[in-house]
């Protein structure tokens, strides 16, 4: 062969080679990573926000890397059900964070555990114990006495015509609901301060468990814990569970004196049973945990979601007087809603959905990759222990699936088509796949009840001075997206009349 023919060889080969290498599955795209911290930098102070503007850039499956973890971004619906129904298995765990390893509350964790036998435990006793339409059911009368008081609270504001902390409102009723599930007891009292302590521990944990942390990107970092977040877990963790573990002391003493009357029905009664039989293996430190995780987990959750809805609906008159008018027209004036009304009530679940499109509680969903094989989606590879990061929040802000998605409009979602129970990609606010929340059940009840009796009572004003244009919407960033400012309004006096139409 002479040169030439040698040339044309190597050609060939070389244009293969490449054609093969353009062909073959990559990584998705993403943002040019920094020696060392990655794209860390490209985060700033609301990452949920920050990923959607680089989606628009780089697609609806981006590849990032904060310090050595590589990081997968989902931003569209078909690929969030690629990941989370088609690929389930592939993607048992959350990522442990530094700040779940506080207390150890990772080796135990209901929300943090592998998708195995443990977690399925877990799961199947909050199932049974809880979260059944049977326990629903027969928790009902708790949750109506609960609705009672807050209405007891907002007429006493609007007799002094006194502006009402919304939050704090919801939050009360929400702890309250919660921990008479959990324990059979009030936490909490209206306008008393004494939530304060307990709001703050709550919230601080979903911070603490939301906020970026250099010591999860590089961990040699772990011993300085530069931003103090595992210290501040450490300190909301400790303190939550030694309330718990004061209950549960009580509890233990009443039970082997046998002076538990009347027999309590709640969940704590359920897993001290439990750990004293012989079908599961439950030990103390077990149930301390999973309070922790059903408490944290369901309180905060749904507040914000009360809150939100009803900043949409201040700042959007016409709206709240529709909601006002179905509520008349199908409860009626001089009685309260009930859950069994909920279903007769599609305004309001219209203004829920959007409300969890609009400002999810939980901006993210978030996977690992397990074992040592890459996987492949959508002709990308997604590499071995990849974190996987669905946002759910830029997906229910996207133009190409919500048409004017900057807009609050509860009627998008008249038509009943799109559940939220994990079967529409385009709105999982309670996520999807195995590890959907066990709480949805409850939770959809909670916040219903809540909002509607909220505005089936009472007509609202915002806060004296405040102009609708003036709403503040701005987010906190944290696990769960809060309201930066407390929304104040004051209730006052119905007085619409029920009509039979609503339209
Ligand atoms: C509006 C209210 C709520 C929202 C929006 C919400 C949302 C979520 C989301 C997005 C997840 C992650 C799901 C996934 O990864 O696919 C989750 C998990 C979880 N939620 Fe909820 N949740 C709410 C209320 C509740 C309530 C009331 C409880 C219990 C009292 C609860 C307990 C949990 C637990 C234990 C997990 C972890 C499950 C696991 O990893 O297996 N949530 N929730």
């Amino acid at each position: 062969m002479d040169l030439i023919s040698y040339v044309l060889i190597f050609c060939l080969i070389w244009a293969s080679f490449h054609f093969l290498k353009s062909n073959s599955p990559k990584l998705p795209p993403g943002p040019y990573p920094l020696p060392i911290i990655g794209n860390i930098l490209e985060l700033g102070q609301n990452p949920h926000k920050s990923l959607a503007k680089l989606s628009k850039i780089y697609g609806p499956i981006m590849h990032l890397k904060f310090g050595s973890i590589n990081t997968i971004v989902v931003s569209s619906p078909e690929i969030a059900k690629e990941i989370l129904q088609k690929h389930d298995y592939a993607f048992p765990t959350r990522i442990t964070t530094a700040a779940t390893q506080a207390h150890g509350h990772h080796k135990t964790s209901v929300a943090c555990l592998p998708a195995g036998s443990q977690w399925r435990i877990l799961r199947k006793i909050c199932k049974e114990q809880m979260f059944s339409t049977q326990r629903l059911d027969a928790s009902r009368g708790l949750r109506h006495a609960k609705l009672q008081k807050l209405l007891k609270y907002v007429q006493e504001c609007c007799v002094n015509g006194k502006a009402m902390d919304i939050r704090e409102a919801a939050f009360v009723t929400s702890l309250n609901l919660i921990s008479n599930t959990l324990f059979s007891l009030d936490f909490a009292e209206y306008n008393t301060g004494s939530s304060q302590e307990l709001q703050e521990i709550v919230h601080g944990v979903m911070r603490v468990m939301g906020s970026p942390n250099l010591v999860d990107y590089f961990p040699i970092l772990g011993w300085f814990d530069p931003q103090g977040i595992k210290r501040e877990a450490e300190y909301y963790f400790g303190k939550l569970l030694a309330i718990f573990d004061g209950i549960i002391n009580q509890r233990q003493l009443e039970m082997e004196q046998n002076l538990v009357s009347p027999r309590k029905d709640d969940l704590l009664q359920a897993l001290l049973q439990i750990s004293q039989g012989s079908e599961y293996e439950l030990s103390r430190n077990d149930i301390n945990h999973l309070l922790l995780d059903l408490f944290v987990a369901g309180t905060d959750t749904t507040t914000i979601t009360v809150e939100w809805a009803m900043t949409e609906l201040l700042s959007n008159p016409h709206l709240l007087s529709k909601a006002k008018r179905e509520l008349l027209a199908i409860i009626g004036e001089n009685k309260q809603v009930e859950e069994y009304d909920i279903s007769k009530l599609p305004y309001l679940q219209a203004i829920i959905k959007e409300t969890f499109r609009y400002h999810p509680p939980g901006p993210y969903i978030l996977r690992c990759k397990d074992g040592n094989e890459e996987l492949e989606i959508n002709n990308y590879i997604i590499p071995h222990n990849a974190l996987i990061l669905v946002n759910i929040w830029a997906i229910g802000r996207d133009p190409s699936v919500w048409p004017n998605q900057n807009s609050f409009e509860p009627e998008r979602f008249l038509s009943g088509e799109i559940d939220i129970k994990g079967h529409n990609f385009e709105l999982i606010p309670f996520g999807a796949g195995r590890r959907i929340c066990p709480g949805l059940s409850l939770a959809y009840r909670m916040v219903h009840l809540m909002l509607a009796s909220l505005i089936h009572n009472f007509d609202w004003k915002l806060e004296s001075g405040i102009k609708l244009e003036e709403v503040d919407m701005t987010e906190k960033f944290g696990l769960s997206l809060q309201k930066a400012v407390a929304l104040k309004a004051v209730p006052l006096e119905r007085l619409i009349k029920p009509v039979l139409h609503i339209s």
